[in-house]
């Protein structure tokens, strides 16, 4: 009996499902090429919903959603609803009760030509971010006293707790340990200014202590952005904070060629974890058939290996990777000159052609 994995779906807003058709056509594909089987359910929640509805995620479809092995997300966000309602509501909500502590980021340079860094190649812009993803400013400790008034204070706490901090740091060195050659990590922090990190520190060190075999680095935020664009290849493995690592993973997606290759997994290790392209819905290029499906194809290879289906997820890999290098997909915006389905096409015929390791 072929291995089966029951997944969710939801598409989303604006160009959320157009990508997502991509992704489970790829996903269909690799599937059968692998000799598995992907059972997906498809959950409608989004903004045409919630106007119709009023339903932003009941509980009765959030506790199917949890029996899953995994989630593939397209994009929520729609102009025509409050900023943050289904972001909150469906995302954040996703984030926080499946406790998915780990977000992972592959930094991944797939071709010369598409990294706006002078000089830079495949070789030098191949790094991972490991970044917490359910503490500090994003916890929701927040208030306003005395609103709209010139005397008005706004707070919002930045919350670390030690096993908040020793969780991501622990899957981090074990991360490190299984990339390539060089065992490093590198912590990138504030802790000169934000002192709360020297939670970060201390844990840094007690962890690295049981990784005698890890290289341990540290950089403070503002440096890890100058080296992010000077340097790359000075990051192997990065493990970070969550409104640090938010901000260095969008400049890193640059680096990369931009928020059309740049995908993400939102992990708790062994349980459901959520898997997403990091942009947004793009709702000016919504129903258009012009957006690029490439991000959500990566998520797709990312949830492949998180399932250990680790042949598949590098068969959609090497299948992007020829695409790009031989320039048969020749940017990664919306100006390629090919249409969605037509990107989706062109990975599937190099999906059968794609070699992989036995
Ligand atoms: N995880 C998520 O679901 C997520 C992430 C970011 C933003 N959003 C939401 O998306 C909406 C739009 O936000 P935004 O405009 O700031 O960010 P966005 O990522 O949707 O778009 C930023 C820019 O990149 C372009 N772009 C993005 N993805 C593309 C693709 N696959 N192919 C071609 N071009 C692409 C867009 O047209 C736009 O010019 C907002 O409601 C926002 O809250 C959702």
């Amino acid at each position: 009996m072929s291995q089966s994995y029951p997944i969710a779906v939801i598409p989303g807003d604006g160009i959320g499902p157009e990508v997502v058709r991509e992704g489970l056509r790829v996903l269909d594909r690799v599937a059968s090429i692998e000799g598995f089987r992907i059972e997906p359910t498809t959950y409608p929640f989004g903004a045409e919903h919630y106007l119709k509805t009023k339903e932003i995620f009941p509980e009765t479809a959030f506790s199917e959603v949890r029996q899953k092995r995994a989630i593939l997300l397209g994009a929520i966000g729609d102009p025509r609803i409050e900023v943050g309602l289904l972001e909150f509501g469906i995302i954040a909500k996703m984030r926080f009760e499946l406790d998915l502590y780990v977000n992972l980021r592959p930094v991944k340079l797939y071709a010369e030509h598409l990294c706006p860094l002078k000089g830079k190649t495949p070789e030098d812009v191949d790094f991972i971010v490991v970044r917490e993803n359910t503490e500090d400013a994003y916890a929701g400790m927040r208030g306003f006293f005395k609103k709209g008034t010139p005397d008005e204070i706004a707070t919002q706490e930045i919350l670390f707790t030690r096993k908040g901090v020793e969780r991501v740091i622990r899957y981090a060195f074990e991360l490190a340990r299984k990339r390539g050659d060089e065992k490093k990590l590198t912590l990138v922090d504030k802790a000169n200014a934000v002192r709360a990190m020297d939670l970060w520190t201390r844990t840094f060190a007690e962890v690295g202590a049981e990784y005698p075999d890890i290289t341990r680095e540290h950089a403070y935020i503002d440096a890890a952005c100058m080296w992010c664009v000077k340097n790359p290849e000075w990051f192997v493995t990065v493990v970070t904070s969550n409104m640090f690592g938010d901000i260095l993973t969008d400049l890193a997606a640059m680096i990369q060629g931009g928020l059309g290759i740049a995908a993400s997994g939102n992990l708790h290790p062994g349980k459901v974890s959520l898997f997403e392209p990091i942009h947004g819905s793009a709702p000016k290029y919504t129903g258009k058939n012009v957006a690029n499906p490439l991000a959500t194809i990566m998520a797709v290879s990312m949830m492949l290996d998180y399932l250990g289906e680790t042949r598949g997820a590098a068969r959609i890999e090497e299948a992007v990777t020829n695409l790009l290098r031989s320039k048969r997909i020749p940017s990664l915006g919306s100006d390629s000159g090919l249409s969605t389905s037509q990107i989706g096409d062109l990975v599937l015929e190099s999906l059968d052609r794609a070699k992989v390791p036995a």
